[in-house]
């Protein structure tokens, strides 16, 4: 992976087929960058392939063996040339009671066959305003990178995901979002000693605050929600970010 920034889109579970068809028209024309990793929902996953983008799970299983009905294998993603997964985001962690050691369990299998994996992490407001936000973090860190070597770390991505700010239009002031993205990396570098973890911000991010977000002097990029599912909001994100 070149340490060029990128842009990823969560689309989420939020289009239905018709939506997917009229997205892929204008995306598929526009968008020439492998810095730009889309995440469909799996069932559509066969109509992205093979584009001039790349295409990454929303999820992955956390073993290989066995019949576990309803997941994605990691060596069934890499059969289809999918090399990313997003795994953590807070959306599964609260709904679907993923834990820090499940999530440690995914990473570690993703990566065992090779992929990247972009591991969300991010405090509630709750736990904001209560100043927690450093632990909670260094906890979802120590935990889920939890027996990792530094060439594994190599294939970790970290997005800085606030869950006060998704798909609410608040987000952190940049100084925040600065300030928050050193402690990570910080954090990554004492519990392993690997310096040069790449690290996104999402959360409410657009084609109005993206100018302002990219001028954060330690971002590699951006993860990006409900406007990755608008084909012009993307397309304007991804030239501020990449294609300028
Ligand atoms: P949002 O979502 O951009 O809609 O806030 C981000 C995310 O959940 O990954």
């Amino acid at each position: 992976m070149e340490n060029k920034k990128i842009v990823v889109g969560n689309l989420k579970s939020t289009m239905n087929i018709e939506d997917v068809s009229k997205y892929l028209q204008v995306i598929n024309k526009e968008i020439a960058s492998k810095e730009v990793i889309i995440c469909p929902s799996s069932i559509y996953i066969p109509y992205f392939l093979k584009k001039n983008y790349q295409v990454g799970l929303q999820n992955i299983f956390l073993d290989e063996g066995g019949p576990y009905t309803g997941e994605i294998t990691p060596t069934q993603a890499v059969s289809l040339e999918i090399r990313y997964a997003i795994v953590g985001h807070s959306e599964r962690r609260i709904h679907l009671n993923e834990t820090d050691e499940i999530i440690n369990k995914k990473i570690v299998a993703a990566i065992n066959k090779n992929m990247y994996v972009i591991l969300c992490i991010g405090e509630t407001l709750e736990e904001k305003e209560m100043l927690r936000t450093d632990m909670v973090i260094r906890r979802q860190l120590v935990n889920a990178l939890n027996g990792l070597s530094i060439d594994m770390l190599y294939n970790v991505i970290i997005a800085y995901e606030p869950v006060w700010a998704i798909g609410t239009n608040n987000i952190p002031s940049i100084k925040e979002i600065e300030k928050t993205v050193e402690y990570i990396k910080n954090v990554v570098k004492q519990i392993s000693g690997y310096e040069d973890i790449k690290v996104l911000y999402g959360g409410s991010v657009n084609e109005h605050n993206v100018k302002e977000l990219n001028k954060i002097n330690n971002i590699s990029g951006f993860l990006v929600g409900g406007a990755s599912t608008k084909a012009d909001s993307f397309l304007k994100i991804i030239d501020e970010v990449i294609q300028k």
